[in-house]
């Protein structure tokens, strides 16, 4: 049978989306170097462990080391509780919500703008939390063509990453994503410095001005932690709003449901966070020998839990791949688990379900164009449309 996956093109690597399933939860791949979990249980265990399984996978992954000062997702406790402290704050359900007024102008200007055909990637899904973000840290919005240049070509990787055997292609990618990090680490420095000399009412002025143990912040941290923010604050976003019209437009008869009966609007966010996770895999490296599936993990080995798949995992989820808006409870994996616990989670939720409500009643007739088909991203670590063209008439 042919599953949505295959007729969306989605990665071949993206076994799960496929009605596929692992041999067993957790598997270690000998052509990568790496373990990957699939298992929901397993998933949840190492997110909860994460003594055993580190974030500091800079020690193991040469291409990923060099940042990890003020690198919130690349830090193990206790470095991690006092970064995180700094941020929490500006990211509580009610910090965030205050955010709404000015989330719905955004929208509408920018739905202002379509007529009878919208692509919706580029009207909406990217310009709208890329604009939420970058107005919170403080830096120009008209920047943000930038920023895409940069921050595409950091995840324009396609392969499989392998320890073991690097292709050239790998090499190359990594390479140009660290030019493209260089690019964006030099335009935030020179915002940070400015911040330094004239604090204003922003992220990047509180991140300059904050104290953590009565010491500030470095610059390396201060640029790292706006660079985390600026990009994980977006690109995800932008794959869960393109991903939840698709899903709708797929499921055409909960897609009527959920437009007729809006309270459905934040379960539905949850359920294609579930069926198309956008941040498909985490990464972790082992500090000591850990027994997790019933396989034997040594020490200093780089583990993926594949998000994405636990949240197709049968042992947890009924029909996991079937898309469904009444799952309940759903307890979905797209924001992680445990200290690592997406932070933007309240505000990729809120930057959901204001840009959908709207969509839909501006355009009552909104549709998947049956002569131009949608593209997601190349990524295996990564699951979100990248072209999504629609009619509205
Ligand atoms: C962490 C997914 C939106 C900022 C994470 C993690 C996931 C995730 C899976 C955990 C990574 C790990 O355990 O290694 C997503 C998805 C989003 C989204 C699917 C949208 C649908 C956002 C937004 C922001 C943000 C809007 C910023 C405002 C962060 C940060 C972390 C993080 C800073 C690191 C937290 C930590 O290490 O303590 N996100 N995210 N994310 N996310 Fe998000």
């Amino acid at each position: 049978m042919t599953s949505l996956a295959d007729t969306w093109g989605l990665h071949d690597a993206q076994f799960w989306l496929r009605g596929e399933r692992p041999e067993r939860p957790v598997e270690y791949d000998a052509t990568t170097g790496v373990w990957n979990v699939y298992g929901y249980a397993e998933t949840v265990e190492l997110l909860s462990d994460h003594a055993t399984f580190s974030s500091d996978t800079g020690r193991l992954i040469p291409e990923a080391a060099g940042f990890t000062e003020g690198n919130l997702p690349q830090l193990d406790p206790p470095e991690h509780q006092k970064l995180r402290k700094l941020v929490s704050h500006a990211f509580t359900p009610k910090v965030v919500a205050d955010l709404e007024p000015r989330i719905a102008e955004v929208t509408a200007e920018l739905l202002d703008g379509i007529t009878d055909r919208t692509e919706l990637v580029d009207d909406l899904a990217y310009p709208l939390p890329v604009i939420v973000i970058a107005e919170l840290l403080g830096v120009p919005t008209d920047d943000r063509h930038l920023f895409k240049r940069w921050v595409d070509a950091m995840f324009a990787q396609t392969q499989k990453f392998s320890l073991v055997d690097p292709s050239e292609e790998q090499a190359r990618q990594f390479e140009d994503a660290l030019e493209q990090v260089g690019h964006l680490t030099a335009y935030l420095g020179e915002h940070v410095a400015e911040r330094r000399r004239a604090p204003r009412e922003d992220l990047l002025s509180k991140l300059v001005t904050a104290e953590v143990d009565g010491e500030r912040l470095t610059q390396a941290e201060v640029v790292n932690f706006a660079m985390v923010l600026l990009i994980a604050g977006h690109i995800t976003t932008t794959m869960l709003l393109g991903n939840t019209v698709l899903c709708l437009d797929a499921h055409p008869e909960q897609g009527a449901e959920v437009r007729a009966d809006r309270s459905l609007v934040p379960a539905a966010i949850e359920e294609s966070l579930r069926f198309l996770s956008p941040f498909a895999a985490a990464s972790r490296a082992t500090t000591r020998e850990a027994v997790l599936g019933g396989q034997v993990i040594p020490a200093d080995q780089v583990v993926l839990p594949w998000l994405a798949a636990a949240n197709r995992d049968p042992a947890q989820f009924a029909d996991p791949d079937t898309f469904d808006v009444h799952r309940h409870p759903n307890p979905q994996l797209g924001f992680g688990r445990g200290i690592h616990f997406c932070v933007g989670a309240p505000l990729a939720r809120l930057e959901g379900r204001v840009a959908l409500n709207m969509l839909f009643d501006r355009f009552p007739a909104l549709r998947c164009d049956p002569d131009d088909r949608p593209e997601f991203l190349g990524s295996p670590n990564l699951t979100g449309v990248r072209r999504l063209p629609l009619l509205t008439r």
